[in-house]
């Protein structure tokens, strides 16, 4: 076989300078909760579901724990050093055992916007699945209306590619959406 292939890990912990990034496990419940996962205007742009009840919450992080026994899976809670508990999450989604592409995204709880830990923990991300990994394009996108998202990815060095010309159905409006891109070789010599 020609080719070069990823070489996964997994949602191996990182760590950067104000932030833990691992893998969630049940007692992450009660804080996710609180923090973000019950928060409709956390989950306003977002296509996952909303977790109104602590219960929720437990099945989410029971699937994960089921996820995470692939490789495939990247999926971190996001822990500021001088919080301790999980006030966010990132993930890189769409990824393949032989393809070199995966989506970025990431959700906070409102208290913790504005500190730059979306960019921070995305770097971390973004180095993991280029140096690591060996990913050869990382892309993302965001309904347009969601402009925090968008100035998160433009700060990680991606490039706009163009807006959706077909709007979609999402929580009862249609939306258009935003993509944006970041090729290894634009990440090694713009970024890293
Ligand atoms: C998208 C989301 C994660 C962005 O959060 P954020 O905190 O605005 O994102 P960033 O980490 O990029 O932080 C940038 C902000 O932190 C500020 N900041 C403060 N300290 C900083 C630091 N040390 N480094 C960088 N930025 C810093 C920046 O000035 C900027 O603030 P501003 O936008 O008010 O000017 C957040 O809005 C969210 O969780 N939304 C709901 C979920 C969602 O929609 N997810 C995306 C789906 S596509």
């Amino acid at each position: 076989m020609f080719g070069f292939y990823p070489k996964h890990c997994g949602t191996v912990p990182l760590e950067t300078d104000r932030l833990i990034l691992r893998p969630l496990t049940l007692d992450d419940c009660e804080a996710i909760h609180r923090n973000w996962g019950a928060d409709t205007t956390v989950y306003e742009y977002m296509t996952t579901p909303v977790m109104p009840q602590p219960e929720d919450v437990e099945l989410f992080l029971r699937r994960k724990l089921q996820a995470y026994k692939s490789e495939l899976t990247y999926y971190w809670g996001i822990f500021p050093k001088d919080v301790g508990e999980c006030v966010g999450m990132v993930t890189v989604t769409e990824v393949g055992k032989y393809s070199l592409t995966g989506n970025l995204a990431y959700a906070l709880g409102q208290p913790w916007w504005g500190k730059g830990y979306a960019k921070e923990a995305s770097e971390a991300v973004l180095r993991l699945m280029f140096d690591t990994v060996g990913l050869r394009l990382m892309y993302g996108c965001h309904f347009v209306g969601n402009d925090r998202s968008g100035a998160t990815l433009r700060s990680l060095g991606m490039c706009f590619t163009g807006r959706s010309q077909t709007p979609i159905s999402h929580h009862g409006k249609m939306r258009f959406f935003d993509s944006y891109e970041l090729s290894r070789k634009d990440y090694v010599t713009r970024i890293r």
